[in-house]
């Protein structure tokens, strides 16, 4: 499940300023995940147990995206999360690296706020730079030679 809340926003520049809906915790079956994009920042969330946990998604190795297909952050058996570049795994409570290029680093969390069973993304946190696009930077590369 994706959605976007980057056009219905006000200018945003690194703090958010109010709580933005994320999701219902019924709209996802245990161990799956849910993506939105805040000004260009996207992130992710796992319900795991009847909770959430929700992480910017920018790998700690190099600051790129973790998953390469939309929605996919698990790893086959769902008991971690998985970067897709060169296979960090991570505790999907922790966001702790327990094995790969990254192992003790962490991921960035997000502070969620719950009402009931609605969860959103909670305001007064810090944005984090935007993730590395590789594609892009390839791309301009190219133009530049
Ligand atoms: S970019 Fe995630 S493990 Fe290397």
């Amino acid at each position: 499940m994706r959605h976007d809340a980057g056009n219905t926003l006000p200018t945003i520049k690194t703090m958010l300023k109010q709580d933005i809906f994320l999701c219902n915790l019924d709209d996802l079956d245990e161990q799956e995940s849910i993506e939105l994009s805040i000004e260009q920042r996207p992130l992710f969330a796992v319900r795991l147990n009847d909770n959430l946990y929700a992480y910017w998604n920018n790998c700690p190795h190099i600051g790129v995206p973790l998953n390469w297909m939309p929605g996919k952050f698990l790893d086959l058996d769902k008991a971690f999360i998985q970067c897709s570049s060169h296979g960090a795994i991570f505790g999907i409570d922790t966001g702790k690296c327990v094995a790969g290029p990254c192992v003790g680093d962490h991921l960035s969390r997000v502070e969620l706020k719950q009402k009931d069973n609605n969860f959103y993304v909670a305001a007064d946190q810090h944005l984090p730079s935007p993730p590395i696009n590789l594609r892009a930077q390839a791309l301009a590369d190219l133009e530049d030679n």
